[in-house]
């Protein structure tokens, strides 16, 4: 029951696609949830089972000062199963996977209303609240500065 039971690993898009879709732009058209223009994107999902109950993309993209910063995105639980730390332990993959990469920070647009979420995860808002064009939604830009281990 609950988060102790989920698998966390790199998926293929054809794996987390439709809960990205469902959870992030539910009765929008399929193409609302193509991340068009990424390269390089790395996908993790949580799995109980054979059910896939999140899912997070992450990929290269600058941030001001930092050409080699990775973003977030697609970071998406199911509603059943909110709240019970299985979009940390899907957050934590997102980072190793950035951390690994050797990227020197992270950054997202999160929904204002997720906030408090990342905040808890150490991420810092880094400027003002805007509305995303293809959600309509509040969002703000966020930050995790990562740090390189010793002698790296
Ligand atoms: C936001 C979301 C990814 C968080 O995942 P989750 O599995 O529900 O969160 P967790 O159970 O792992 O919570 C981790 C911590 O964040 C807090 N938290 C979770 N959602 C929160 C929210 N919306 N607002 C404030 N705090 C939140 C939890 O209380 C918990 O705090 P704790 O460590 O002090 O106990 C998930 O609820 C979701 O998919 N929401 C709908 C889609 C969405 O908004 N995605 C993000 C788009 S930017």
């Amino acid at each position: 029951m609950g988060a102790l039971t989920v698998v966390v690993r790199r998926a293929r898009i054809d794996e987390v696609f439709a809960l990205r879709h469902a959870v992030l732009r539910p009765g929008r058209p399929e193409a609302a949830s193509v991340y068009a223009q990424v390269k390089n994107a790395v996908h993790i999902g949580a799995w109980d089972d054979k059910m896939l109950v999140a899912c997070a993309t992450v990929f290269p993209d600058p941030w001001p000062d930092e050409p080699t910063a990775w973003r977030l995105r697609g970071m998406a639980v199911d509603p059943a199963r909110q709240g019970t730390g299985i979009g940390r332990q899907v957050l934590e993959g997102a980072v190793a996977i950035a951390v690994a990469a050797g990227a020197p920070l992270m950054w997202a647009n999160a929904r204002s209303t997720a906030l408090g979420f990342y905040e808890s995860q150490g991420w810092r808002v880094a400027g003002p609240e805007f509305i995303t064009a293809d959600t309509g939604l509040p969002h703000k830009p966020i930050v995790l500065l990562l740090s390189t281990p010793p002698g790296t």
